[in-house]
């Protein structure tokens, strides 16, 4: 494929539709690197700055609109702007919740909700503003419980930017994904990072054997997001969770994707597998900065009552940490969710599996090979969450390996060309799809099917 060419055709017809878009980063260029302050939200040549949002839709400065599956990283499971929320949550602040400072009740009841939801009891709640800080918090318990110094992640594996975590993000040819991913983190700590592969029991009962005694935590996503929209086995997570109990490891699921978006709950109640710690975000604060740690009484002790001459994990709080209106919102979200979910999660799942076959066979009719990831497996039925891959050579793609080698998959066409022909056809994606809302009717699913087929028609005069 000449995808040079295509990118540059794309470019192009993109630059023509955008003009607003342009003069207004130029404008930022000048004040913030890069533009702005998300890189994935800086795609090339510019982004488009957006003027509104409402349900599956956007609508940028120049006045084009587009089919939102980016949805704020996924935290838009009602889609933009959601009625539910803003009409409540109006209601609310007029009574005071925008403030922070006190405690407040609305914690409560949404750290109730979080418990009663997963069915756990032994486990407390704290709340926190990012899914980067719930991760980092949970390495920081089990570094603290454990009294242990390595962190085991499974490569492809994004857990936010924090330092502990920093390391096997991002696929590098000829070294996988057994690299550091930032400046300023210290060679000691990338030392204590282990990576392990996706889904694969054989290499992680390799590495527990041999490196079992130093390892404090084992943090995976059931679900994994970036590393591909793939779900785990329900045999490896039993197994991770009987390998790490043996081996005296916290298991840490990551569940700030998979939290609430396939039932009203963690994915860790479908495969009946319980984590000793996890890490929610993004939905859960309906559309704030919200995250949670989710942990045993044991471990969650640590930040409060380590015991005698022992220094506790300084999990303090932040200015904004379980902020009366994030709380309030939160609550909302998970409210209307669970009140739903018999409506809510068949049809989101539906809708994600009318996109990944629609998708496939627009493409196939082209005599293009494409393959979704985003399908559920036996234990995860509803799945709304999309990824478009143009598979190269033969591969089940099961692994982030396998979606991020370019020798497997040709992640420029999903990554850059894919995003630049869709804008093309008012339809906005990241990783080539994204997530399913109940904003996306199924006027919309289909409308974004026949953009995908016009896609495929434009990419097959360069192949
Ligand atoms: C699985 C997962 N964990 C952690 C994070 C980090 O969350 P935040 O961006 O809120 O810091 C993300 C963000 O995309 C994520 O997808």
């Amino acid at each position: 494929m000449n995808i040079d060419g295509l990118l540059r055709a794309l470019e192009s017809g993109y630059r023509d539709k955008t003009p607003k878009s342009l003069e207004i980063y130029r404008r930022a260029e000048k004040v913030m690197v890069k533009g702005g302050s998300h890189t994935l939200r800086l795609w090339q040549p510019y982004p488009f700055f957006i003027a509104g949002a409402a349900g599956a839709e956007v609508l940028d400065a120049d006045e084009n609109s587009y089919i939102d599956y980016w949805q704020g990283h996924y935290a838009n499971i009602l889609g933009h702007n959601p009625e539910v929320i803003r009409k409540e949550l109006g209601e609310q602040i007029g009574k005071g919740a925008l403030q922070t400072g006190f405690e407040a009740q609305p914690q409560i009841e949404l750290a109730e909700t979080l418990l009663h939801q997963l069915g756990l009891k032994g486990y407390k709640v704290r709340f926190t503003t990012s899914g980067t800080l719930a991760t980092m918090y949970s390495v920081m318990l089990a570094k603290a419980h454990t009294g242990r110094e390595c962190i085991l992640k499974v490569g492809g594996g994004w857990h936010g930017a924090s330092p502990y975590l920093l390391k096997g993000v991002k696929y590098h040819a000829g070294v996988g994904f057994e690299c550091g991913e930032s400046a300023g983190v210290s060679a000691e700590i990338l030392k204590e990072i282990l990576i392990t592969r996706f889904d694969d029991g054989d290499d992680l009962a390799r590495i527990l054997r041999e490196k079992g005694k130093d390892i404090a935590c084992f943090i995976l996503e059931p679900f994994i997001g970036v590393g591909g929209f793939l779900p785990a086995s329900r045999e490896y997570l039993e197994l991770a969770r009987r390998l790490t109990e043996e081996h005296g490891v916290v298991l840490i699921f990551d569940e700030i994707i998979s939290g609430f978006r396939f039932c009203p709950s963690g994915v860790q109640t479908l495969y009946g597998v319980r984590p000793d710690l996890a890490a929610f975000g993004k939905l859960i604060g309906g559309g704030h900065a919200v995250s949670a740690v989710v942990g045993r009484d044991k471990i969650m002790e640590e930040c409060e009552a380590p015991g005698p001459g022992r220094m506790k994990v300084l999990f303090e709080g932040g200015t904004f940490s379980a902020h009366s209106e994030y709380m309030t919102a939160g609550l909302i979200m998970l409210k209307h969710l669970i009140e739903r979910a018999e409506e809510i999660y068949p049809r989101l799942g539906q809708a994600g599996e009318r996109l990944r076959r629609g998708i496939e066979t627009a493409f196939a009719d082209e005599g293009i090979e494409v393959r979704c990831t985003g399908y559920g497996n036996d234990v995860v039925r509803q799945s709304s969450l999309f990824m478009v891959n143009f598979p190269l050579a033969k591969s089940g793609l099961k692994s982030p390996e396998d979606i991020w080698d370019p020798a497997v998959c040709a992640v420029r066409l999903r990554e850059e060309a894919l995003k630049l022909a869709l804008l093309g056809r008012g339809v906005h994606v990241v990783h080539g799809g994204g997530a399913v809302s109940t904003a996306h009717s199924d006027d919309v699913i289909g409308r974004t099917i026949d953009a995908y087929r016009e896609v495929a028609k434009t990419f097959k005069k360069y192949v």
